[in-house]
């Protein structure tokens, strides 16, 4: 008797699964996350988003010259053409943020000179523009879905110009240092879920804009980027840390999932959460209330005590960019204005070291059968 092939390796989710090589980023469990080797909690308040980008993108910090110039040309790929402020305006009231994100995003393809050409070169180039105009679109798109004109202030720091994009404010400097540490934090996370795509896109020789896109598209399910606008609704309905006990249990119950925590790889902690959680006490500390650090600080340990669970990143973040007076709805898209630097960083990389991503199925269906 033949004896039946040995069924080939299949992990769901692709947990521990080994999808790639990247020199970019490490996760780990024991010892956190590291940009080009470099401990996120020994950079991520002490540099700034542009000397993040940089590091990413070259694998090295950038000297004095090297970021003025990157600034300079950051601010330079600021404005948005004419034709996608129109676009904007177009799409109907109540658009959500990451859609006209996405789209906006996609449309200004056709506006980029080194469209097709997918050389590092020429990657790089529009790596600059997308950083620039993600920003550009989520806070023009905002504002007009408000019924305000566009603020295109390009000679300013990228979360300054991020800020009073959409406030229309000036913002304080030490909010403009909060909002690079939280950009810093968010900037890279090696093979998440929107990397993973937007490497599957590149991979297949496809221009950079497809492959944000295609970030774009998987960032903003709940189990993903979604998370952190939907942990600031958990927030306001707990509202105070007496009510996380029994608001965790009841959800828990439902078997619903609990926004904020959790994640694949980090099972004992999210190493980015103590460089959040300590931002988030200091601007309780500002507005002379701790209402949302005690929350989220009785929701960890209820999550830990009835599930085993950590927070991650976003439940922190969540609160962080509600008391800067972010809207929550933009949170996700916020999240991308960072991460775009991580994606962009993936799409050269895969590129210049390219074989197509094409895994292989373990077939569950009927076997060969006849009409
Ligand atoms: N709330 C409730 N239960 C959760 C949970 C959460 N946030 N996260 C994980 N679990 C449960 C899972 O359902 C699973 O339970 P089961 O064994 O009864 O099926 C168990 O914990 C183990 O899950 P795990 O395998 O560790 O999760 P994963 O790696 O497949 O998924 C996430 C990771 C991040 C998608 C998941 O933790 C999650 O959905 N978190 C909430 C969304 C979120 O915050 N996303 C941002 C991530 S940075």
């Amino acid at each position: 008797m033949s004896e039946s092939p040995a069924k080939p390796a299949y992990s769901p989710g692709l947990d521990g699964v080994i999808a790639g090589e990247s020199a970019i980023c490490s996760v780990q469990a024991d010892t956190g996350l590291h940009y080009y080797g470099y401990g996120i909690e020994g950079i991520a308040d002490q540099i700034t988003f542009e000397q993040v980008a940089w590091l990413l993108l070259h694998g090295e910090m950038p000297n004095p010259a090297e970021l003025k110039e990157f600034a300079r040309q950051l601010a330079a790929g600021a404005a948005l053409p004419p034709a996608i402020v129109q676009m904007l305006k177009c799409f109907p009231k109540g658009t959500r943020a990451m859609d006209y994100l996405r789209t906006g995003i996609s449309a200004l393809s056709a506006f980029d000179p080194d469209l097709g050409h997918v050389d590092h070169a020429a990657n790089l180039r529009k790596t600059i523009r997308l950083i620039s105009r993600m920003t550009s679109v989520t806070t023009a798109g905002w504002r007009v879905l408000h019924g305000q004109e566009p603020i295109v202030t390009g000679d300013m720091p990228l979360s300054a110009r991020l800020l009073m994009g959409i406030s229309g404010q000036k913002p304080e400097e030490w909010v403009v240092r909060v909002m690079d540490t939280v950009m810093n934090l968010y900037a890279e996370h090696e093979f998440n879920a929107s990397t993973f795509a937007a490497r599957v896109t590149a991979s297949t020789l496809a221009d950079i804009y497809p492959a944000i896109v295609t970030a774009l598209g998987a960032l903003e399910g709940p189990l993903h980027g979604g998370a952190n606008e939907r942990a600031m609704t958990m927030l306001r309905n707990v509202g105070l840390a007496k009510n996380a006990e029994p608001w965790v249990k009841a959800a828990l119950a439902k078997r619903e999932k609990i926004m904020g925590f959790g994640h694949r790889v980090y099972k004992k902690g999210d190493s980015r959460v103590p460089v959040m959680r300590q931002l988030l006490a200091e601007i309780c500390r500002r507005k002379g209330d701790n209402t949302l650090l005690e929350v989220c600080q009785e929701l960890e340990r209820v999550m830990e005590k009835e599930k085993g669970l950590f927070a991650n990143l976003d439940l922190y973040a969540a609160p962080v960019l509600n008391l800067l007076e972010i809207p929550p709805e933009l949170n996700t898209p916020l999240f991308a204005c960072a991460r775009v630097a991580g994606w962009c960083a993936h799409v050269i990389e895969q590129q210049d070291h390219n074989r197509i991503i094409r895994p292989r199925s373990l077939y569950t269906g009927p076997a060969p059968r006849s009409m």
